[in-house]
């Protein structure tokens, strides 16, 4: 049967940017929600029609958002996918996307906040979030327009709806509601069925530390996700922690089921406002094949043979991640200063890869971070730096191919986020690596429930403990670096994103 998928999403899979000359320069997007689903629709096959509804980020964007509305485009396909980008009024966005998801929700949902001072939750704040209420309103307006478009083309085959992350907490309720406004019938009962799942992408935080939100925010937002018929996280701990707030703020009747093993699987069901919210993990791994497939490209060779000749025959300590607070990189720079401090014995001897790609500069918390790392950076090669050896290259600017080419070179790989919904770069890391690598990893990602075995955990913030497990990693006999290499890679391939797209979808229904 024709499968019919819709996704809603802040980011798509392509942003673009105006050229010198005006033309529009498309990228990627980051993060691992565009490497799931992107790659997760593909393995869907020529059965399923997907649409992807996202947010114009740039004025680049607006650019082709506008010219599609208005005239014949390339059919909106964007990595092989019809995309919709929403030209939402530029201030809606940002207080929507850079005030209430990124500086109250991604702070909140990650535990950042520096309680002495923040948040503070006052009337710009309510400004702030009438515009998030909007722009929820804007993607579950396209979501209807898509749904009722594609009932009336199709006329078969159930309508699964997948709407991605914290942006969104709110499009699952309101689009539940105008569904069953336009066709005078309930979901799932009578009329054409629409399943709909939210997926967060990020950790959830336990009741006390969510109750830091005003009252009727934390309330709509937990009500905003119990309009789908399913929620996914990506680690047993974060459901655990939404169905505690949804019992604990919203007092909803909360059932568990409790998870066997590391997931997937069913964690339990809230029934609130007459409606039942089955709440499941989802664990996001990466398609290994392809990953290797891609590393042995020459471009990414090619960044793999400089990589070396600047590092020489060294130990290579690499991380790679976006320059969140939430990635904890300045407490990673002060572990690999530890670790030079005070076992000399590796001075000259290993090499530490950072590449730090920048994120979410608009934000100030997230420029004067920047500047941490750089200083901590600097700092760390002023005192160690020698003659013939450089102990640190810290890159800024994003390289992908690059960034394949120190995974697969990497002898220990340092993944020691304060918190994370999963963790892509923990599972990439041993999939390319060439001699299997050690993994230091933060038992704060949702990617330590499933790596746990075979990594060498840390509380990410003892800088100590960090600075003890990178010595370890670097000394690891060959012969079990290996081994725990293999099978952590192991595990990460058995996730791929088709599994976990896929797992979603028969969720919701055939
Ligand atoms: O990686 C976690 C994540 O929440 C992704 O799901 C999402 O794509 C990304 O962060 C959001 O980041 P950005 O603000 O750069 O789009």
């Amino acid at each position: 049967m024709n499968q019919r998928v819709l996704v809603a999403s802040n980011r798509g899979p392509v942003s673009y940017q105006f050229g010198a000359d005006g033309s529009l320069i498309p990228s990627r997007g980051g993060g691992g929600m565009i490497a799931g689903v992107t790659d997760g629709l593909a393995a869907l096959g020529p059965e399923a029609s997907a649409t992807w509804i996202c947010a114009a980020l740039s004025d680049a964007d607006r650019a082709v958002a506008r010219a599609e509305e208005t005239g014949p485009g390339d059919g909106g396909l964007r990595e092989g996918i019809p995309v919709r980008m929403l030209d939402i009024a530029p201030d809606i966005f940002d207080r929507a996307y850079n005030r209430v998801a990124n500086s109250a929700l991604w702070f909140l949902l990650h535990q950042l906040f520096d309680t002495p001072s923040q948040p503070r939750f006052g009337r710009e704040f309510r400004r702030d979030w009438e515009a998030y209420l909007a722009y929820n309103e804007a993607f579950a307006d396209a979501l209807i327009e898509e749904a009722l478009m594609r009932e009336a083309a199709a006329g078969e085959g159930g309508l699964r709806v997948l709407i991605q992350d914290y942006h969104l907490c709110l499009a699952p309720r309101m689009f539940r509601d105008r569904l069953s406004d336009r066709l005078g019938s309930q979901l799932g009962e009578a009329g054409p069925a629409a399943g709909i799942g939210h997926f967060c992408h990020t950790p959830w935080a336990p009741p006390d530390y969510y109750r830091m939100l005003p009252d009727e925010v934390g309330r709509a937002l937990l009500d905003g996700i119990l309009g789908a018929d399913r929620a996914g996280f990506h680690a047993e701990r974060w459901a655990s922690a939404f169905l505690d707030c949804c019992a604990a703020v919203l007092g909803a009747d909360v059932s568990r089921t409790g998870l066997a093993g590391p997931g997937p699987g069913p964690v339990g069901r809230v029934t609130y406002r007459g409606h039942v919210t089955e709440v499941a993990v989802h664990p996001l791994g990466v398609d290994a094949a392809a990953l290797r497939e891609r590393a042995r490209a020459g471009d990414v060779r090619a960044h793999a043979g400089a990589l070396r000749r600047a590092a020489g025959d060294r130990k290579l300590i690499v991380r790679v991640d976006r320059t969140e607070l939430s990635k904890n990189i300045v407490r990673g720079l002060a572990a690999y200063h530890e670790l030079l401090a005070t076992r000399p014995q590796w001075r000259g001897r290993v090499v530490h890869l950072a590449f730090a790609y920048p994120s979410r500069s608009a934000l100030a918390e997230y420029r004067a971070y920047t500047d941490q790392v750089r200083e901590l950076a600097r700092e760390i090669t002023e005192e160690f730096r020698t003659a013939d050896w450089d102990p640190l290259i810290l890159e800024v600017k994003d390289d992908y191919p690059r960034s394949l080419a120190a995974c697969a070179l990497a002898d220990v790989l340092l993944v020691n986020p304060i918190r994370d919904g999963m963790n892509l770069v923990a599972q990439e890391g041993p999939v390319l690596s060439e001699r299997g690598c050690a993994l230091v990893l933060s038992r704060e990602a949702g990617a330590a429930a499933t790596l746990a075995a075979d990594a060498l955990l840390v509380n990410p913030y003892d800088v100590t403990e960090t600075a003890d497990a990178l010595h370890r990693a670097l000394e690891m006999p060959d012969a079990e670096r290996r081994r725990r290499g293999a099978a952590l890679a192991a595990t990460a391939a058995a996730d791929p994103p088709a599994r976990w797209l896929g797992g979603q979808l028969a969720e919701l229904g055939p």
